[in-house]
């Protein structure tokens, strides 16, 4: 349905001969392929450029009032003619009576090409009607090889999150949770098989600490309940046992007095000696942190199913083998990459790299004097155990900027190690700091603490409308609900790298380009349609031509957009390329409804219209859940 109907208006224009000339192009998920592919002919058969070299140059503009393309006359490299008077030639000989554009409009060597709103409404609406959910997904994206899908799809590992177990969740795993699970959701709607792994902080001496302290004061009752919390609490008190005593055994030094029995017993020793047992896998303390990262992980679901995620895997620092990485020292000493200085094992990238490269890597230590692995080390084998596993054609680690050394580092010893395939599969995606983020009870904890007091605040701003706020049925779901998507609107607002800072009265406003915004937007959408009342059959039979006003033609042109957005944001991999557009959508949804009413209109211009703004919803709707938003139908 939809795309027949510019079929029949352009004769010879068929679905498979333009995938054919274009291979990116796919009419029958995307219209806007459809009208590139007819301007392409069209312009080709003015100007004698081979439609080939048209089509790819043929861009977006930045509003509608530019047009729905633009053409850059010089980008075409045309010899020994001015692109000016070639854009006025052409645009004079553009025919007047072509189906699918109005007369090109030019300045200077570029030509604008609005798109006539009648035939694009008569094709649009049941398209995204009849496509729902599927509308702005591309399977095709992923493909190993897109003329031959029985080769099946291509994966990509996306690492996001990554907590560390008995630490606070700041700031920088909240947006690394946000951005990597949009990541995701973006590849997956393009067609990928996608892995979403959660490689949590849960090993090191600290961790042998923790069990210490659990062994002292642990409670098993607390740690059923809330294992976050209490293994938090637990490592607070232990740590601060532990600077009292250093700072104890340092005075008596001082003092003279002989310290090294004290020194042997000390939380410090003890929880290095408890480490060493977990790195030899002894099988008691290993047990107990099975226990506590089983009971974790548990914990960490409930939460981020509160945001649509769920991972395929839960893997962790814990999780790397010693064998694998006694091997991969190994492997490093044979390549020359490592070197051994005074019992540590080191990488020196001023030596590996010639320049500022080598300079900007610097020195770093991958096995401590006694043998103990780092955080790096244990990245270069997870790295190539992942590979072992899943093969990936991509994989993506989003992590904040302040780890960019540590991923170049890690990318640089695969490389150096010979995988350089493998490394060059691998990407960081980083982003900036977020600034003053506190929860009114204090410093931020944990996610759950995060998103609480978003809701609690939430909650105050609908009360001050207590009209509409004893409307809705469940406010404290709903205040969660609108909580969440505030943030997660704030966090992906600008690009990645930018820092921002948290403002609570700014993000859960109503007004400008919030959250909740966009859940009004997106509620309004649906509370018309409960209104309207209409049946499937009244929207599949609504005479579509009647919606003639320049309102419904512009909302249209919005939503034609959707699927070239989605395409582009794959090569900006900023949510805001996502989340500018559907602002820009809902202003143009919002800015009709004077002029565009549903309930109240004659029978005919009703169902016309409940078609073109059900389509808006169900936009709105893929939007907002590419996101990681869930879309709320009342309030
Ligand atoms: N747990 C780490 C931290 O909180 C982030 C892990 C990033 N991923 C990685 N493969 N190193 O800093």
């Amino acid at each position: 349905t939809g795309i027949d109907q510019l079929t029949t208006l352009v004769n010879g224009l068929s679905l498979d001969s333009i995938t054919e000339k274009h291979p990116q192009a796919h009419p029958e998920i995307n219209p806007l392929d459809f009208y590139r592919a007819h301007l392409s002919n069209v312009l080709a058969g003015i100007s004698g450029v081979d439609s080939q070299i048209i089509f790819p140059v043929i861009n977006w503009t930045t509003g509608l009032d530019k047009g729905d393309f633009v053409l850059a006359v010089p980008a075409l490299r045309i010899k020994g003619q001015k692109p000016d008077a070639l854009a006025t030639k052409w645009a004079e000989e553009f025919p007047t009576e072509d189906p699918l554009f109005d007369k090109p409009t030019t300045s200077g060597p570029f030509m604008s090409f609005f798109l006539k709103g009648g035939p694009l409404s008569n094709s649009l609406i049941p398209m995204i009607r009849n496509l729902g959910e599927e509308y702005g997904r591309n399977r095709f994206n992923g493909l190993k090889d897109p003329k031959d899908p029985k080769q099946g799809k291509k994966r990509i590992v996306v690492e996001f999150s990554s907590p560390n177990v008995a630490k606070p969740f700041h700031a920088g795993h909240l947006r690394s949770t946000i951005i990597g699970s949009f990541l995701a959701n973006l590849y997956e709607g393009s067609g990928w098989d996608v892995v979403r792994i959660n490689y949590l902080g849960d090993w090191g001496k600290q961790y042998g600490l923790l069990a210490l302290a659990y062994e002292k004061y642990g409670n098993e009752e607390a740690l059923q309940k809330d294992p976050i919390d209490h293994l938090f609490k637990l490592y607070v008190q232990i740590n601060s046992e532990m600077t009292a005593e250093k700072e104890s055994i340092e005075a008596q030094k001082k003092e003279g007095k002989d310290v090294t029995e004290l020194e042997a017993n000390s939380l410090d020793e003890q929880a290095r000696r408890y480490f060493k047992r977990m790195t030899d896998r002894d099988e008691d303390v290993l047990k107990q942190w099975k226990i506590f990262r089983d009971l974790s992980i548990k914990r960490y679901k409930e939460t981020y199913s509160r945001l649509n995620i769920a991972f395929d895997k839960y893997s962790g620092e814990s999780q790397v083998s010693e064998d694998a990485m006694a091997k991969i020292a190994v492997e490093m000493e044979e390549k020359n990459i490592s070197r051994v200085d005074n019992g540590a094992t080191l990488v020196d990238f001023t030596k590996l790299l010639p320049g500022k490269e080598g300079k900007r890597l610097g020195v770093t230590v991958i096995r401590k004097r006694d043998g103990t692995a780092l955080y790096l080390t244990r990245d270069i084998c997870e790295l190539l155990a992942r590979y072992e596993e899943y093969k990936f054609d991509h994989m993506i680690y989003v992590v904040a900027s302040a780890q960019d050394l540590h991923l170049k580092q890690l990318f640089e010893i695969i490389g150096q190690l010979g995988y350089k395939d493998i490394a060059n599969r691998c990407q960081h995606i980083n982003f900036g700091l977020v600034l003053g983020m506190s929860t009114r009870k204090g410093t931020v904890k944990f996610l759950d603490d995060i998103l609480r007091d978003c809701a609690d605040h939430m909650h105050e701003t609908m009360k001050k409308n207590q009209d509409k706020y004893a409307q809705v049925e469940n406010p404290i779901a709903t205040a969660d609900i609108l909580g969440i998507s505030s943030v997660m609107v704030q966090d992906m607002s600008g690009k990645r790298i930018n820092n921002y800072t948290f403002n609570m009265e700014a993000m859960t406003s109503f007004e400008g380009d919030t959250g909740p915004y966009l859940q009004y937007a997106h509620s309004r959408l649906c509370s018309i349609k409960r209104r309207a009342n209409l049946t499937e059959e009244d929207l599949l039979s609504a005479d579509l031509s009647l919606l003639t006003e320049q309102h419904a033609t512009n909302v249209v042109r919005m939503l034609s957009q959707w699927p070239d957005t989605v395409q582009n944001t794959l090569k900006t991999l900023e949510p805001t390329t996502v989340l500018t557009y559907l602002f820009k959508m809902s202003h143009a949804v919002s800015s009709s409804y004077d002029h565009l009413q549903v309930v109240g209109s004659e029978k005919e211009l009703m169902k016309a219209r409940m078609a073109l703004y059900d389509a808006a919803r169900i936009v709105l709707s893929n939007g907002m859940k590419l996101l990681g938003l869930t879309p709320l139908e009342r309030y």
